[in-house]
């Protein structure tokens, strides 16, 4: 079938909106209709050339939301008619991790999904003949989408697309990370740096997890503004002062836990010191610039602070993606603030400049 696509030509030019042939499921895979489809860092990165395993042509995209049309041979678990989000970490439920509580990171087709391929090495998109390679599994800026089953988590039909999507990346990753990576214990002190989609859904999971104060971090005032809807109790203008301050507001030890959400290696430094001696925990969800290392004194480690990194916030997508759709729904998880703007896949460069701009959190494409 001839679908609508972005198309990322060249590192550094606008993508390109054209007719590209997508071929149908093959076994064990699943042809999406995309409905919605947020704008996130992910796809800037690749599209300006910076991401060094970066490849082109290929369709960007990959917080999806869409209703699945038709599977191929072997599906067992969706079915024409549901609701799914798009998952780049995908959960096969059978590898060495999937099997064990503590990673998220599944094993089963990392490799040809970092390529570019489907699990079987081959693409579904293509022009003229000529292959077009997939992105995080995903290639979402597109109407529709074949993606392997065992990337896609089934979502209650109730839950608006153009919002679930966001469940897709940056909102999971931040609530996972307090969840999952974390598992803040209910009356504890969170300080949270960074108050973009990452961080606004850390707050919001430290406060699901019961945390008494949580602290936001940032360099907007507006973006504060934000952290405070999701619960933040204290927020504090980012910058060289900004540990002392979380020192002076927990009686000078730090917080139990804290979390970077920033992709600034002095930031992540910061999300160590302003972690409580004894105990505090530091998350980094951030991804640092190619050569880009952490720098910490040892001597806040051996006081008993404590590093976690936090790859899609440790979240089993197929598994706990339709448990954090559902406290959507039951109305513990303000997602509308989120979505800042909305466009149609003819404008998805325009979602580039307004992330640059930091205009808003998330541009999220609506396929009409
Ligand atoms: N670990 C994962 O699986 C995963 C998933 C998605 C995104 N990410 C990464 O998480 C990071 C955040 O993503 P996002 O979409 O929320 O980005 P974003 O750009 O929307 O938010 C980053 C925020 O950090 C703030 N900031 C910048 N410098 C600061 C400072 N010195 N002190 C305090 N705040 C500061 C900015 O004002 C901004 O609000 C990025 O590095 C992104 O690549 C990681
Ligand atoms: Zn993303
Ligand atoms: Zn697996």
């Amino acid at each position: 079938m001839k679908v609508r696509a972005a198309v990322l030509e060249q590192f550094g030019s606008p993508l390109e909106v054209q007719d590209l042939d997508l071929a149908g499921p093959r076994a064990g895979e699943v042809l999406v209709r995309l409905v919605a489809c947020g704008v996130c860092h992910t796809d800037l990165y690749t599209a300006s050339g910076a991401d060094p395993s970066g490849y082109a042509p290929t369709v960007l995209g990959h917080e999806g939301a869409g209703v699945v049309e038709r599977v191929g041979a072997g599906v067992r678990d969706v079915e024409p008619g549901d609701h799914v989000v798009t998952l780049f970490s995908p959960q096969c439920r059978e590898c060495v991790h999937c099997r064990d509580h503590r990673t998220n990171l599944c094993l089963a087709i990392r490799e040809q999904q970092n390529q570019g391929y489907l699990p079987d090495g081959t693409t579904r998109l293509s022009r003229d003949g000529e292959p077009i390679r997939h992105f995080m599994g995903t290639s979402t800026f597109a109407e529709y989408a074949v993606m392997p089953e065992i990337a896609l988590a089934t979502i209650d039909r109730d839950a608006p697309l153009d919002r679930a999507c966001l469940f897709a990346c940056g909102l999971s990753t931040g609530l996972g990370a307090a969840i999952n990576t974390a598992k803040v214990a209910p009356g504890s002190t969170c300080a949270v740096f960074g108050a973009g989609m990452v961080g606004l859904g850390a707050v919001a999971g430290c406060r699901l997890q019961g945390a008494e104060h949580i602290v936001c971090v940032d360099l907007s005032p507006g973006r504060l503004d934000l952290a405070r809807g999701q619960g933040a109790t204290h927020t504090v203008a980012g910058g060289p002062g900004a540990v002392q301050e979380i020192l002076d507001l927990t009686g000078g030890f730090g917080a139990d836990y804290t979390f970077e959400a920033t992709g600034n290696v002095d930031v992540m430094r910061q999300a160590v010191e302003a972690a409580r001696m004894g105990w505090g925990l530091a998350t980094v969800c951030g991804v640092a610039g190619k050569g880009e290392t952490l720098d910490v004194v040892p001597r806040y480690l051996i006081t008993g602070r404590r590093v976690a990194g936090s790859s899609f916030g440790g979240v089993k997508g197929r598994d706990q993606v339709p448990q954090f759709v559902d406290l959507y729904l039951a109305g513990e998880i303000d997602v509308d603030p989120f979505v800042s703007h909305r466009l149609t896949l003819d404008d998805v460069n325009r979602g580039f400049d307004l992330m640059e701009a930091k205009d808003g959190i998330r541009s999220v494409i609506d396929f009409a």
